[in-house]
C-alpha cells in the first residue's frame, strides 16, 4: 500500500518533469496518452487497488484522483500555452521573437515642408490661413488688381469651372490676400499654403496641379527690408544655415515694386554649377510691396497702411529640399517614390 502511493506520486512528479519538456501538440498528444490514457501509466499503477484490503482501497482511490488531477490540469495549461503559440499551418513559433512593425504610412513631403513653414511662420507671429480652391474670378484676380481685359491673366492659363460663371480653380494663392485683409483688417501677418492648378502641359517642372505658400504682412512703413529679413528668417529655418537673397525686378500687377528673389545655390554654394546654370543663384520666390489697388480692394487705406507679400513656389522649395527632379512625381502617389520620407 505505502508502496503503491510512493510510486503513483513519482509517477505524478515525473510526468509533470517532462511535460516541461513537451514543444508541440503531437508531443503533447504522447504525452497524454501515456500518462492518462486508458491503457497509460497511471491506469495500470490503479489497476492495483483491486488487490488491497477493503479498508485501505478508498486511500488510495484519493491519492489516485489527486494525481489524475493535477496531472489533467497541467495537461490543460500546456496545451492553451501551446495553441496560443501556434500560427495557422500549426506550426510552433516563439513567442518572444520581436514582432513586425505594422505599416504606418508616410507624410508626404508636402506636408512635412508645409508643417516645417507653419511652425517657423507662427514662430514671427503668422497665422496660417486656408481657402477656397474653387474661387471667384473676383478673388482670384480683380482683386488683385487683374481686371478681365489685364495681359496678366495670359500669364496664368486658368480653369474654367463649367456652367458656373466667374467661377475658376484658384491659379495662386495669392486669392487669399483680399479675403484676409477682409477678414482681419490691418496689422496682418499671414501665411496661406494650398494647391493651385493651372492649364499646363505637363514635364518635369511643370504639373497642372501644385502648392504654393502665400505670405502677407500688413503693418505701418513696412518696406522691402522687412521683406528680405523674414525670407532669410524662413531660409536659415528650412536649410538650417545662413543663405543669401538678392532681389531682381518682376512683375506682377498685385505689387508695387515687384521683385524676383534670388537665393545662393547650395549645390554649390554660390560658385556656380549645372542646377543654377554657372550663376550661383537660384530662383526662390517672387515678392513684392503691396499695390495700393490691393489695400483698396481689402477696405483699407493706402496713406495709411503698407505691406509686402510673397508667393513661394512650395513645389519647387520641396524639390530642392529633397533632390527631386521631377515635379510629377509629387502627385503621382507612387508608393516606391513615398515611403522614402
Ligand atoms: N501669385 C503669383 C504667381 O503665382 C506669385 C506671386 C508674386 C505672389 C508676387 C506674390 C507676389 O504674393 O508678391 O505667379
Amino acid at each position: 500500500m505505502e508502496n503503491l502511493i510512493t510510486k503513483i506520486n513519482s509517477l505524478k512528479d515525473a510526468a509533470i518533469l517532462l511535460l516541461a519538456e513537451v514543444k508541440t501538440l503531437p508531443e503533447l498528444e504522447a504525452w497524454q496518452i501515456r500518462y492518462l490514457g486508458r491503457k497509460g501509466d497511471l491506469t495500470a499503477l490503479l489497476r492495483g487497488v483491486k488487490d488491497l484490503s477493503e479498508a485501505e482501497r478508498p486511500l488510495l482511490g484519493q491519492v489516485g484522483n489527486v494525481a489524475k488531477q493535477a496531472l489533467l490540469e497541467a495537461y490543460n495549461a500546456k496545451q492553451d500555452q501551446l495553441n496560443a503559440g501556434q500560427n495557422i499551418s500549426g506550426e510552433a513559433f516563439d513567442v518572444t521573437l520581436p514582432g513586425t512593425r505594422p505599416a504606418i504610412g508616410h507624410l508626404h513631403p508636402f506636408t512635412l515642408v508645409t508643417r516645417q513653414l507653419e511652425d517657423l511662420f507662427s514662430k514671427m507671429g503668422f497665422m496660417v490661413l486656408d481657402g477656397p480652391e474653387v474661387e471667384s474670378e473676383y478673388y482670384n484676380f480683380e482683386s488683385l488688381n487683374v481686371p478681365a481685359d489685364h495681359p496678366a491673366r495670359d500669364m496664368q492659363d486658368t480653369y474654367y469651372i463649367k456652367d458656373k460663371k466667374n467661377l475658376v480653380l484658384r491659379t495662386q494663392t495669392s486669392n487669399q490676400q483680399v479675403r484676409a485683409i477682409q477678414r482681419f483688417g490691418a496689422p496682418l501677418r499671414v501665411i496661406c499654403p494650398g494647391r493651385v492648378f493651372r492649364c499646363e502641359a505637363t514635364d518635369a517642372s511643370h504639373d497642372s496641379t501644385f502648392y504654393q505658400l502665400e505670405g502677407l504682412v500688413i503693418g505701418k512703413d513696412i518696406s522691402v527690408s522687412n521683406l528680405i529679413f523674414t525670407l532669410k528668417t524662413m531660409l536659415r529655418g528650412i536649410f538650417k544655415k545662413d543663405v543669401n537673397v538678392r532681389l531682381r525686378p518682376g512683375y506682377f500687377p498685385f505689387v508695387e515694386p515687384g521683385f524676383e528673389v534670388d537665393m545662393t545655390c547650395l549645390f554649390c554654394s554660390g560658385k556656380g554649377c549645372s542646377v543654377c546654370k554657372r550663376t550661383g543663384w537660384v530662383e526662390l520666390v517672387p515678392a513684392g510691396l503691396v499695390h495700393p489697388e490691393v489695400l483698396k480692394a481689402g477696405g483699407l487705406d493706402p496713406k495709411i497702411w503698407s505691406g509686402f507679400a510673397f508667393g513661394l513656389g512650395l513645389s519647387r522649395l520641396v524639390m530642392m529640399k529633397y533632390g527631386i527632379n521631377d515635379i510629377r512625381l509629387l502627385l503621382e502617389s507612387d508608393l516606391r517614390f513615398l515611403q522614402q520620407f
